[in-house]
This record gives C-alpha cells, sequence and structure tokens, in this order.
C-alpha cells in the first residue's frame, strides 16, 4: 500500500485544521446563536465549553488520528474491529452535512455579486426568502430548482473536487495557506470599518454584558456545546484524518490548544463584527438591539443585507463580508468531503481521484434537493437534528468509548511523548466527567424537548422523515459500510 500522505509543514497543518474549523460555523452560526441566547448570556457557557470539552476532546481527536494513522473507521477499527461501525456513523453524519453545507455556500457566493449591486434592494427580507429562495409553504413542497443556486453550489462543489484530487500537500494545504490568511485579513478590515459606526458600541455591549439568570436555561448550555462541536469540526471524522497525515514527531497538544484558540478568537471577531452592524442598525433604525434582527439563518441573509442598505460604502463592506463567509465556507467544505473521501481511499483503497469524484459526483447530486424552493425549509430541520442529536450523540459515544471501555492512559501517552506540555489528571477529569455529564444531560433533554415541542413548528411526519431519521438510517449505513468486503491491508488491521 502506498504510503500514507503527509502534510508538508507544521504551519500547513495549522492552517488546514483551522480552515476546517473556521467556517459558516462562525460567521453565520455563532452570531445568532449568541443573539438567540441573549447576547452576552451566551459567551460563558461557550468559554466554559471551549476549555472543558473543545480543548480536551481536540487533543484526543488529534492523538487518535496521529496514532493510528487513519480516517474515523480506521481508528475504531484499530482500538477493536466491532467498533469501525462508529466511525462510519460519524462518515455519514459528515457526508450529510456536507450536502447541505454547500448550499449555504452557494447562497453566499450569489450574495457576494448581488453585494455589487444590492440587489436585494430596500426589502432584504422579501428578495431572500421570495425573489432568491423562492420559499415554498413545506420541505416537501419543493417548488423546483433555483438556477442562481445551482450553479453557485456547482461552483463550491468543483472547486472542493479540487483540492480533495489535488491530494493533502498539493491541493488542501496549499488551498488553506491562501484562503485562511485572507480570511483574517479581509475580516480585520472590515471590523476597522464597522467598529466605529454610530451605535456600534451598543451592539458590542449587547455581545459581551453576560445575563447571569440565562445561566440556568438549559437549552443555552445545549447551544453552546452544540456550537462548540460543530464549529471545531470535532466528534464527526474531520479532525480524526486531518491528524492522520501528520508527521511522526508532531506536537499534538500545542497544535489542538492553538486550533482551539485561533477559531474561538474568530468567533468573537466574527461576533465583534456582526454586533457592531446591528448596533448600528439599531441606532440607524431607533430600535433596540435585540429587536432588529431576525433570529436563524436570517441574520447573515437579511440583516446584514439591510444593515448595509444604510451604511456608508455599502458595496465595499457587503462584498467583503460575502467574500469572507464564502472563503471560511470553502475551506471547511474541503475538510468535510476529505473526511468522507479518506475513509474509503482507507477501507477501499481506491484512487484519491476516483473516491473524491464519486463522492463529490454523489454529494452534489444531493445538493440539488436543498437547491429548490423547499431547500431553506429541509436545511433548516436537518441542520437542527445534526448538530442537537447526530454531533452531540456521535461525540458523546466517542468519548465514553474512550474513557470507560478503551482508556485515555493510552491516548495519553502518545500525545504526551512528542508535545511540548504534557495533560494529565485535568484532561481525563474533564472528558470521563465534565464533558460526558455535560454531553449526556444535553443529549438527553434535546431528545426530550424535540419531542415535546415538535421543533420549529413542522409537522411531525416533515420532522420524523428529515429529522429523526437520520441517527437510525446512519447507523443502518454504517453497519452496511462496516460490512463490506475491505482491501487487505485495511481487513489485516486487528
Ligand atoms: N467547523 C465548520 C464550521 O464551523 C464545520 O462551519
Amino acid at each position: 500500500m502506498a504510503q500514507r500522505e503527509q502534510w508538508g509543514s507544521r504551519a500547513g497543518f495549522v492552517l488546514a485544521a483551522v480552515g476546517s474549523a473556521i467556517g459558516l460555523g462562525n460567521i453565520w452560526r455563532f452570531p445568532y446563536m449568541a443573539y438567540e441566547n441573549g447576547g452576552g448570556a451566551f459567551l460563558i457557557p461557550y468559554i466554559f465549553a471551549l476549555l472543558t470539552a473543545g480543548i480536551p476532546f481536540m487533543i484526543l481527536e488529534f492523538g487518535m488520528g496521529h496514532k493510528f494513522r487513519g480516517s474515523a473507521p480506521k481508528v475504531f477499527r484499530s482500538l477493536n474491529a466491532k467498533w469501525e461501525w462508529i466511525g462510519w456513523m460519524q462518515v455519514v453524519v459528515a457526508l450529510v452535512i456536507s450536502i447541505y453545507y454547500v448550499a449555504v455556500i452557494g447562497w453566499t457566493i450569489n450574495y457576494t455579486g448581488f453585494a455589487f449591486s444590492q440587489a436585494w434592494g430596500s426589502d432584504p427580507k422579501g428578495f431572500f426568502f421570495g425573489d432568491y429562495l423562492g420559499l415554498t409553504g413545506s420541505p416537501f413542497e419543493l417548488g423546483g430548482i433555483r438556477l442562481p443556486i445551482l450553479a453557485a453550489c456547482t461552483l463550491a462543489w468543483g472547486i472542493t473536487w479540487l483540492a480533495i484530487t489535488s491530494g493533502v500537500r498539493k491541493g488542501i494545504e496549499r488551498a488553506c495557506k491562501v484562503l485562511i490568511p485572507l480570511l483574517f485579513v479581509l475580516v480585520l478590515v472590515l471590523i476597522a470599518r464597522v467598529v466605529t459606526l454610530p451605535g456600534a458600541m451598543t451592539g458590542l455591549n449587547f455581545l459581551f454584558q453576560p445575563d447571569f439568570s440565562k445561566l440556568l436555561d438549559f437549552s443555552v448550555w445545549a447551544d453552546a456545546y452544540g456550537q462548540i462541536f460543530f464549529s471545531l469540526s470535532i466528534g464527526f471524522s474531520i479532525m480524526l484524518a486531518y491528524s492522520s497525515y501528520l508527521p511522526k514527531d508532531s506536537d499534538i497538544n500545542n497544535n489542538a490548544a492553538i486550533t482551539v484558540f485561533i477559531n474561538c478568537g474568530f468567533s468573537m471577531l466574527a461576533g465583534v463584527m456582526i454586533f457592531s452592524v446591528l448596533g448600528n442598525m439599531a441606532h440607524a433604525t431607533g430600535q433596540a438591539v435585540s429587536d432588529v434582527a431576525g433570529a436563524g439563518v436570517g441574520l447573515a441573509f437579511v440583516t446584514i443585507p439591510a444593515a448595509i442598505n444604510t451604511m456608508p460604502a455599502p458595496i465595499f463592506v457587503g462584498t467583503l463580508f460575502f467574500l469572507c463567509l464564502t472563503m471560511a465556507g470553502i475551506s471547511s467544505h474541503i475538510s468535510i468531503v476529505e473526511a468522507v473521501s479518506s475513509a474509503f481511499i482507507d477501507k477501499f483503497e481506491w484512487s484519491r481521484k476516483k473516491t473524491a469524484s464519486l463522492v463529490c459526483a454523489f454529494g452534489f447530486a444531493m445538493t440539488l434537493i436543498f437547491t429548490t424552493g423547499g431547500g431553506l425549509l429541509i436545511l433548516d430541520i436537518v441542520d437542527h437534528f445534526i448538530n442537537n442529536l447526530c454531533i452531540l450523540g456521535l461525540a458523546l459515544v466517542e468519548i465514553s468509548l474512550m474513557s470507560y471501555i478503551v482508556g485515555l492512559n493510552e491516548i495519553k501517552t502518545h500525545v504526551n511523548a512528542t508535545s511540548d506540555f504534557s495533560v494529565g489528571t485535568a484532561w481525563k477529569v474533564f472528558l470521563m466527567l465534565v464533558t460526558v455529564a455535560i454531553l449526556g444531560y444535553t443529549f438527553v433533554m434535546n431528545i426530550i424537548t424535540d419531542y415535546g415541542t415538535p421543533y420549529g413548528g413542522y409537522s411531525t411526519q416533515d420532522l420524523i422523515s428529515l429529522g429523526w431519521s437520520i441517527l437510525p438510517v446512519a447507523f443502518i449505513l454504517s453497519l452496511v459500510l462496516n460490512k463490506r468486503q475491505a482491501a487487505r491491508s485495511f481487513a489485516r488491521i486487528k
């Protein structure tokens, strides 16, 4: 079997890991999560989740990928052949994410173009939901494919395919070396522009002033944990695959901490950018910050365009904003699809080109559903269940397995052997007790809440077919993939 590919340099790996972590989750999702959870109230559970779960779990995943040098199914098989299906389940969930995630990238690509002429006009809400998405009344009322979205999604899938077929070093690392530094520069330029706008400070106060009463609300904690796992790309096969390409003597602990801090620092920057804009909008319209934004997906595509309309230099701010979203989204999409592709390459020893082409072609075909008039509604349901059940559930299974069945000592010894700073008892306690307890509680409460109150007011049939079914279907698929005849070198693992 050919030798495993490797990152060209430490900086190259960190940029790729950061490129995976920083994505739509930071610019599109984090601000609306913070907004929906009372602004500053969200930051305390978020930072708590970052320290107790984000960093420890990132170290664990980097350690596992690095030690067993493989994608998720190979890593779990290396622990014990009977755990391979867990890796496949993570891969199936990553595949689902790659399919709808790209639709949002499609919107950001289109909006980068729209920003040149503020094509959304004076009614960005009507434009987004009506003229642009052609939103229908229910998820299964598809209403036809929207051509601009289709074209943009085709472009996004094409870029991902190109990066992955070009290889780890020549494709993914090279793309992230350009995209990520540029992304930081653009976001800093944007922030320099928007924090000086009138009212910006009111927006920032809303983001940074904690409301301690909210800490008693479990859903704020659930959102914070869900956001950390989604944002850091942990628990769904990505960081296992990325760390499998690290050279043998890499500093695991430092790389993990750096990746987490850069990602979360970037989320804060995105928060500052968005809330400055919201503060300015509140100032311009004479409303409170808590009243200006429509929550959820609309924040980036309705509120920001509305705010851009009221700003000086709207073309500059608008195009930069959507360009940032696009770049952040593409570098993450590449990592999600790489995690899926590497699993098939490892198990079946298919060539990189054949695998990436098959995965991208299948993903693209499935994305078509999200380019229709019902696409946003389907996306809303799928994204909710992916984050609230699938990612949390898989993270819970992975951490519990490692903590209570496999044991953390082997990985601890492995990561400490090559790292500048060592992890010890605190790392184990955070994973075994704090993270498992909070994840377990959150997972169960999410099920109870979603069972009791149908999410988003959708019909039970829509929620069952597009949401509740994801986990069982992923489970069945993981068993099927687990059973497939593997290439000899893979079958030999334990
Ligand atoms: N980690 C990626 C994001 O935040 C998936 O968008």
